[in-house]
Protein backbone atom coordinates (compact mmCIF):
# COMPACT_ATOMS: atom_id res chain seq x y z
CA UNK A 1 0.00 0.00 0.00
CA UNK A 2 1.49 3.89 -0.89
CA UNK A 3 2.06 5.23 2.08
CA UNK A 4 2.66 9.10 2.35
CA UNK A 5 5.76 9.90 4.36
CA UNK A 6 5.55 13.43 5.58
CA UNK A 7 2.06 12.55 7.11
CA UNK A 8 2.14 10.39 10.58
CA UNK A 9 -0.56 9.30 12.96
CA UNK A 10 0.12 10.98 16.42
CA UNK A 11 -1.88 8.25 19.03
CA UNK A 12 -1.56 8.52 22.99
CA UNK A 13 -2.87 5.05 24.46
CA UNK A 14 -3.91 4.40 28.30
CA UNK A 15 -1.55 1.33 29.15
CA UNK A 16 -1.89 -1.11 32.31
CA UNK A 17 -0.53 -3.77 32.93
CA UNK A 18 -3.11 -5.31 34.73
CA UNK A 19 -6.10 -4.40 37.08
CA UNK A 20 -4.55 -3.58 40.14
CA UNK A 21 -1.42 -1.69 38.48
CA UNK A 22 -0.96 2.41 38.13
CA UNK A 23 -2.07 3.20 34.58
CA UNK A 24 0.29 5.46 32.20
CA UNK A 25 -0.03 7.32 28.78
CA UNK A 26 2.21 6.65 25.49
CA UNK A 27 2.52 8.21 23.06
CA UNK A 28 2.95 6.66 19.68
CA UNK A 29 3.47 7.94 16.12
CA UNK A 30 3.21 5.88 13.02
CA UNK A 31 3.35 5.95 9.54
CA UNK A 32 0.27 7.15 7.83
CA UNK A 33 -1.42 4.99 4.88
CA UNK A 34 -4.96 5.31 3.14
CA UNK A 35 -7.84 3.87 5.09
CA UNK A 36 -6.48 3.50 8.18
CA UNK A 37 -8.75 2.76 11.20
CA UNK A 38 -7.71 2.36 14.90
CA UNK A 39 -7.54 -1.11 14.89
CA UNK A 40 -5.35 -1.11 11.63
CA UNK A 41 -2.82 1.21 13.70
CA UNK A 42 -2.88 -0.88 16.47
CA UNK A 43 -1.75 -3.78 14.41
CA UNK A 44 1.03 -1.17 12.99
CA UNK A 45 2.27 -0.77 17.04
CA UNK A 46 1.87 -4.28 18.00
CA UNK A 47 4.40 -5.11 15.15
CA UNK A 48 6.69 -2.29 16.35
CA UNK A 49 5.60 -1.29 19.83
CA UNK A 50 8.34 1.92 19.93
CA UNK A 51 7.23 4.47 21.34
CA UNK A 52 7.50 8.23 19.27
CA UNK A 53 10.76 9.76 21.41
CA UNK A 54 12.30 6.00 20.57
CA UNK A 55 11.92 3.99 23.39
CA UNK A 56 10.55 0.54 23.41
CA UNK A 57 7.32 -0.87 25.02
CA UNK A 58 5.63 -4.04 25.28
CA UNK A 59 2.51 -4.31 22.36
CA UNK A 60 -0.84 -3.08 23.19
CA UNK A 61 -3.26 -5.15 24.57
CA UNK A 62 -6.57 -4.74 22.86
CA UNK A 63 -9.61 -7.09 21.79
CA UNK A 64 -10.95 -7.85 18.26
CA UNK A 65 -13.21 -10.26 16.00
CA UNK A 66 -15.19 -10.08 13.40
CA UNK A 67 -13.38 -6.36 12.06
CA UNK A 68 -16.45 -5.56 10.49
CA UNK A 69 -18.77 -3.94 13.41
CA UNK A 70 -20.61 -7.06 14.74
CA UNK A 71 -19.22 -8.53 17.69
CA UNK A 72 -18.52 -5.01 19.62
CA UNK A 73 -15.27 -7.10 20.83
CA UNK A 74 -12.97 -4.14 20.25
CA UNK A 75 -15.66 -1.42 21.76
CA UNK A 76 -12.99 1.84 23.44
CA UNK A 77 -13.30 5.12 24.03
CA UNK A 78 -11.97 6.52 20.86
CA UNK A 79 -11.36 10.61 21.79
CA UNK A 80 -13.68 10.75 24.58
CA UNK A 81 -16.54 8.60 23.09
CA UNK A 82 -17.52 4.65 23.08
CA UNK A 83 -17.30 3.51 19.47
CA UNK A 84 -15.88 0.44 17.88
CA UNK A 85 -11.85 0.41 16.86
CA UNK A 86 -12.51 -1.66 13.56
CA UNK A 87 -14.77 0.81 12.37
CA UNK A 88 -13.59 4.02 13.17
CA UNK A 89 -11.45 5.60 10.24
CA UNK A 90 -8.37 7.18 11.24
CA UNK A 91 -8.71 10.21 9.10
CA UNK A 92 -12.58 11.33 10.76
CA UNK A 93 -10.39 11.75 14.33
CA UNK A 94 -8.97 14.47 15.60
CA UNK A 95 -4.88 14.52 16.66
CA UNK A 96 -3.40 13.33 18.65
CA UNK A 97 -6.35 10.16 18.80
CA UNK A 98 -6.72 9.30 22.59
CA UNK A 99 -7.58 5.40 23.26
CA UNK A 100 -9.20 4.31 26.91
CA UNK A 101 -10.88 1.55 27.98
CA UNK A 102 -14.72 1.33 28.72
CA UNK A 103 -14.97 2.85 32.10
CA UNK A 104 -17.90 0.03 33.28
CA UNK A 105 -16.45 -3.11 33.01
CA UNK A 106 -13.62 -4.86 34.72
CA UNK A 107 -10.09 -4.09 33.11
CA UNK A 108 -8.33 -7.04 31.43
CA UNK A 109 -5.18 -5.44 30.53
CA UNK A 110 -4.76 -2.10 28.23
CA UNK A 111 -7.83 -1.36 26.08
CA UNK A 112 -9.08 -4.75 26.91
CA UNK A 113 -11.64 -4.86 29.45
CA UNK A 114 -14.43 -7.95 30.43
CA UNK A 115 -18.04 -7.54 29.25
CA UNK A 116 -19.01 -10.99 30.87
CA UNK A 117 -22.03 -8.63 33.28
CA UNK A 118 -23.36 -8.00 29.79
CA UNK A 119 -23.94 -11.37 29.22
CA UNK A 120 -24.65 -12.28 32.34
CA UNK A 121 -27.68 -9.94 32.60
CA UNK A 122 -28.95 -11.50 28.70
CA UNK A 123 -29.19 -15.10 30.96
CA UNK A 124 -31.08 -13.09 33.75
CA UNK A 125 -33.62 -12.02 31.43
CA UNK A 126 -33.98 -15.50 29.33
CA UNK A 127 -32.66 -13.61 25.86
CA UNK A 128 -33.30 -16.68 23.88
CA UNK A 129 -36.22 -18.55 22.47
CA UNK A 130 -36.65 -22.27 24.29
CA UNK A 131 -37.50 -25.31 21.79
CA UNK A 132 -38.15 -28.54 23.10
CA UNK A 133 -35.56 -30.83 21.71
CA UNK A 134 -33.34 -31.05 18.74
CA UNK A 135 -35.40 -32.61 16.69
CA UNK A 136 -36.99 -31.47 13.64
CA UNK A 137 -40.10 -29.54 15.13
CA UNK A 138 -41.62 -28.75 11.60
CA UNK A 139 -42.64 -25.01 10.67
CA UNK A 140 -43.00 -22.43 13.44
CA UNK A 141 -45.64 -19.89 13.59
CA UNK A 142 -45.17 -17.30 10.64
CA UNK A 143 -44.36 -13.30 11.48
CA UNK A 144 -45.58 -11.20 8.70
CA UNK A 145 -42.67 -9.43 6.09
CA UNK A 146 -43.07 -6.33 8.29
CA UNK A 147 -42.71 -7.70 12.12
CA UNK A 148 -39.63 -9.35 10.81
CA UNK A 149 -38.05 -5.57 9.06
CA UNK A 150 -39.04 -4.11 12.70
CA UNK A 151 -37.50 -7.22 14.96
CA UNK A 152 -34.61 -7.27 12.63
CA UNK A 153 -33.62 -3.94 14.10
CA UNK A 154 -33.92 -5.41 17.44
CA UNK A 155 -31.71 -8.29 16.74
CA UNK A 156 -28.57 -6.22 15.10
CA UNK A 157 -27.48 -5.23 19.22
CA UNK A 158 -23.84 -6.73 19.31
CA UNK A 159 -23.54 -6.88 23.29
CA UNK A 160 -20.87 -3.61 22.57
CA UNK A 161 -21.66 -2.14 25.39
CA UNK A 162 -21.68 1.91 24.29
CA UNK A 163 -25.02 2.22 25.71
CA UNK A 164 -23.96 0.58 29.09
CA UNK A 165 -21.04 3.10 28.82
CA UNK A 166 -23.44 6.43 28.49
CA UNK A 167 -25.81 5.61 30.57
CA UNK A 168 -25.48 7.77 33.79
CA UNK A 169 -27.45 5.12 35.79
CA UNK A 170 -25.00 1.64 35.27
CA UNK A 171 -21.85 2.07 37.79
CA UNK A 172 -18.17 1.62 37.04
CA UNK A 173 -16.62 -1.21 36.84
CA UNK A 174 -15.51 -0.82 40.46
CA UNK A 175 -18.95 -0.16 42.11
CA UNK A 176 -21.38 -2.51 42.63
CA UNK A 177 -23.85 -4.36 40.77
CA UNK A 178 -26.84 -2.07 39.56
CA UNK A 179 -28.97 -1.39 36.61
CA UNK A 180 -28.55 -3.81 33.88
CA UNK A 181 -28.57 -0.77 31.13
CA UNK A 182 -30.52 -0.70 28.07
CA UNK A 183 -29.26 -3.54 26.21
CA UNK A 184 -31.33 -6.61 27.89
CA UNK A 185 -34.34 -4.44 28.61
CA UNK A 186 -34.62 -4.28 24.48
CA UNK A 187 -33.65 -7.65 23.87
CA UNK A 188 -36.60 -8.52 26.35
CA UNK A 189 -38.99 -6.60 23.95
CA UNK A 190 -37.44 -8.21 21.07
CA UNK A 191 -38.20 -11.87 22.54
CA UNK A 192 -41.28 -11.42 23.60
CA UNK A 193 -42.53 -10.26 20.53
CA UNK A 194 -41.54 -13.61 18.69
CA UNK A 195 -44.47 -15.22 18.69
CA UNK A 196 -42.48 -18.57 20.06
CA UNK A 197 -40.64 -16.69 22.74
CA UNK A 198 -44.10 -14.98 23.86
CA UNK A 199 -44.63 -18.19 25.92
CA UNK A 200 -41.81 -17.10 28.09
CA UNK A 201 -43.02 -13.55 28.20
CA UNK A 202 -43.62 -13.60 31.81
CA UNK A 203 -40.31 -14.63 32.87
CA UNK A 204 -38.45 -12.66 31.01
CA UNK A 205 -40.77 -9.70 32.22
CA UNK A 206 -40.34 -11.06 35.74
CA UNK A 207 -36.71 -10.59 35.26
CA UNK A 208 -36.79 -7.43 34.99
CA UNK A 209 -39.41 -6.51 37.65
CA UNK A 210 -36.22 -5.89 40.08
CA UNK A 211 -33.70 -3.58 41.51
CA UNK A 212 -31.46 -3.90 38.65
CA UNK A 213 -34.11 -3.97 35.77
CA UNK A 214 -36.46 -0.75 34.63
CA UNK A 215 -37.23 0.88 37.21
CA UNK A 216 -33.23 1.72 36.74
CA UNK A 217 -33.15 3.74 34.03
CA UNK A 218 -34.02 7.46 34.44
CA UNK A 219 -34.77 8.36 30.77
CA UNK A 220 -31.66 10.27 30.28
CA UNK A 221 -31.71 9.11 26.42
CA UNK A 222 -27.52 8.72 26.36
CA UNK A 223 -28.20 5.53 25.24
CA UNK A 224 -30.03 5.91 22.20
CA UNK A 225 -27.72 8.46 21.12
CA UNK A 226 -24.38 6.29 21.24
CA UNK A 227 -25.92 2.88 20.04
CA UNK A 228 -23.90 1.94 16.79
CA UNK A 229 -26.53 0.16 15.23
CA UNK A 230 -29.07 2.82 16.14
CA UNK A 231 -31.44 0.40 18.14
CA UNK A 232 -34.31 2.42 19.36
CA UNK A 233 -33.57 1.70 23.04
CA UNK A 234 -35.99 4.63 24.73
CA UNK A 235 -38.14 3.16 22.73
CA UNK A 236 -37.88 -0.23 23.96
CA UNK A 237 -37.63 0.59 27.67
CA UNK A 238 -40.96 2.53 27.34
CA UNK A 239 -42.94 -0.73 26.00
CA UNK A 240 -41.11 -2.64 28.64
CA UNK A 241 -42.98 0.01 31.09
CA UNK A 242 -45.99 -0.64 30.01
CA UNK A 243 -45.85 -4.71 29.49
CA UNK A 244 -43.86 -5.14 33.16
CA UNK A 245 -47.10 -2.72 34.53
CA UNK A 246 -49.65 -5.49 32.44
CA UNK A 247 -47.23 -8.09 34.05
CA UNK A 248 -47.77 -6.96 37.83
CA UNK A 249 -51.41 -6.81 37.79
CA UNK A 250 -51.26 -10.65 36.08
CA UNK A 251 -49.02 -11.50 39.04
CA UNK A 252 -51.29 -9.63 41.65
CA UNK A 253 -54.78 -11.32 40.00
CA UNK A 254 -52.11 -14.86 40.35
CA UNK A 255 -51.84 -14.46 43.96
CA UNK A 256 -55.42 -13.30 44.44
CA UNK A 257 -56.88 -16.20 42.49
CA UNK A 258 -54.50 -18.59 44.39
CA UNK A 259 -55.44 -17.70 48.07
S1 LIG B 1 -28.01 -1.72 22.23
FE1 LIG B 1 -26.55 -0.76 20.78
S2 LIG B 1 -25.03 0.23 22.10
FE2 LIG B 1 -26.15 -1.19 23.38
S3 LIG B 1 -24.94 -3.06 23.39
FE3 LIG B 1 -26.46 -3.25 21.73
S4 LIG B 1 -25.46 -2.49 19.89
FE4 LIG B 1 -24.23 -1.80 21.63
S1 LIG C 1 -32.62 6.35 28.78
FE1 LIG C 1 -32.36 5.02 30.53
S2 LIG C 1 -31.06 3.37 29.79
FE2 LIG C 1 -30.87 5.07 28.31
S3 LIG C 1 -29.08 6.21 29.04
FE3 LIG C 1 -30.88 7.09 29.98
S4 LIG C 1 -31.05 6.12 31.99
FE4 LIG C 1 -29.70 4.88 30.72
S1 LIG D 1 -13.91 -6.38 15.84
FE1 LIG D 1 -16.02 -6.91 15.95
S2 LIG D 1 -17.00 -5.01 16.19
FE2 LIG D 1 -14.91 -4.46 15.90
Amino acid sequence: MATDSSRIIKMRIKRQDSPDAPSRWEDFEIPWKPNMNVVSVLMEIRAHPVLANGQTTTPVVWESVCLEEVCGACTMLINGVARQACSTLIDSLEQPIKLEPLTKFPLVRDLKVDRQKLFEHLKQVHAWIDIDGVFDLGPGPRMSQHKRDWAYELSKCMTCGCCFEACPNTKRADGPANFMGPAPLSQVRLFNAHPTGAMHAGVRLNAIMNDNGVSGCGNAQNCVRVCPKSIPLTTSIADMNRQTLKQSFKNALGSFGGK
